[in-house]
């Protein structure tokens, strides 16, 4: 299959090209004949929140997304309530539970606000089932036809790390809005004026957090489950100070849509910020998604604008010589990032700017990471360990370190 015919309705819908797309995720080209689980591309990233009215009005309001479909007690579903939004080719659903017994409920209470479900588009989900159940995968939903009269959507589910599940969905004989089940709903809600179309146009990569000592357990999973490969930036255990620490892989499908980061907590002189996270959330799961955008300076400034917090990158980030020199020659000064506070990080194939924001719900789990690339296919990878040591650099200097 060639990368043209991975486009998904989405993508097109979102007047993406192939190009576009290359460039805001980097894709690649591979051979998909010889891939025992092909992945298209992202489907959904399924949240469970305390509040789904609320969180989905903070994601159009704040972070531009669109309502496009919901599902609730008036559509007949007594359970939840679910709301499906767009930006560009990217598809959040929010769910909460409303009937008090509802499960959605009982997770929401473990885990806070988070990730359910990573959901996946695949051109053969038997097929995915079949390979996944023969290496030892758990299927948590066996494959099944949803109907209505939009067409069949041909649905599984694997359990990854956590409680988190795979859902794998085939959507190719479907023109409705979502999935059945779910009704067509747009909402009143206005952006202000002058704010741009869409803040972010693609899913990059979602990273997983998991315990000590298994990350490289989940990483074999994704290779043989899934049939993902180690991505160039396969970094081990550099992405460490003495004082913060953490090892990461990435693994990505065949063309690189969908990539995989996987972190789990080393051990240094304080507090990782992956035990952390395991802690408040109370095992593993999806730390953060990174929403790809061709102009990271207006996505910043839109969000700002809406009240949404990020990191804050000291200075010295942006003085250091040393780190001027790495950073190079980039689209915009080094003062309009240093205005922002984004990062910037270069590797052989080019350079990517990046930028987190703080936890997004009450608990210290989930945030986001927008990424504007430039050929690099990494991580941001120089970042972590630059801003660690930014930080230290600023602590000697106050005599604290
Ligand atoms: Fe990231």
């Amino acid at each position: 299959m060639s990368l043209a015919d991975t486009l998904t309705d989405e993508e097109r819908l979102a007047e993406l090209d192939l190009d576009t797309l290359k460039q805001l995720v980097g894709l690649v080209e591979y051979d998909a004949a010889e891939d025992p689980f092909p992945v298209t591309g992202w489907d959904a990233a399924v949240w469970a929140v305390g509040n789904a009215p609320q969180t989905a009005h903070y994601f159009q309001s704040a972070y531009g997304m669109e309502l496009v479909a919901y599902s609730g007690p008036e559509t007949g579903n007594r359970d939840h309530h679910a709301y499906v939004l767009h930006s560009g080719a990217v598809r959040f659903v929010i769910k909460g539970g409303v009937d008090p017994s509802s499960p959605l409920i009982a997770h929401h209470a473990r885990h806070g606000d988070g990730i359910l479900d990573v959901a996946l588009e695949v051109p053969d989900v038997d097929a995915c089932i079949k390979h996944a159940r023969s290496v030892g995968a758990v299927v948590l939903e066996e494959p099944h036809d949803l109907i209505d009269e939009h067409g069949t959507v041909r649905i599984a589910a694997i359990a990854t790390y956590g409680e988190t599940r795979h859902t794998l969905v085939d959507r190719s004989r479907y023109h409705g809005p979502y999935l059945p089940g779910y009704v067509a709903r747009t909402s009143t809600f206005r952006p202000r004026p002058g704010r741009p179309k869409r803040l972010f146009q693609a899913l990059d990569h979602i990273v997983g957090n998991v315990e000590l000592g298994r990350m490289d357990e989940w990483v074999a999973f994704y290779q043989r489950v899934m049939g993902f490969t180690n991505m160039a930036e396969f970094i081990g255990d550099d992405i460490a100070t003495d004082y913060s620490a953490l090892m990461s892989k990435v693994v990505a499908n065949g063309n690189h849509r969908v990539k995989f980061p996987l972190n789990e907590p080393a051990v240094a002189k304080k507090k990782s910020q992956i035990d952390e996270y395991l802690e408040f959330y109370q095992g593993p799961g999806a730390q953060h998604l990174a929403l790809a955008t061709s102009d990271i300076l207006a996505t910043v400034d839109a969000l700002r604008d809406e009240g949404v917090e990020f990191l804050a990158t000291p200075d010295s980030y942006y003085e250091d010589p040393e780190l001027r020199a790495r950073i190079g020659t980039v689209r915009v000064p080094v003062e309009e990032l240093q205005k922002r506070g984004i990062l910037v990080d270069r590797d052989e194939d080019g350079y990517l700017l990046q930028i987190f924001t703080k936890p997004i719900g009450d608990r210290p789990t989930v945030f986001f990471e927008l990424i504007e690339r430039h050929g690099s296919l990494g991580f941001g990878k120089g970042n972590f360990k630059a801003l660690f040591e930014a930080i230290e650099r600023e602590q000697e200097a106050r005599g604290n370190f």
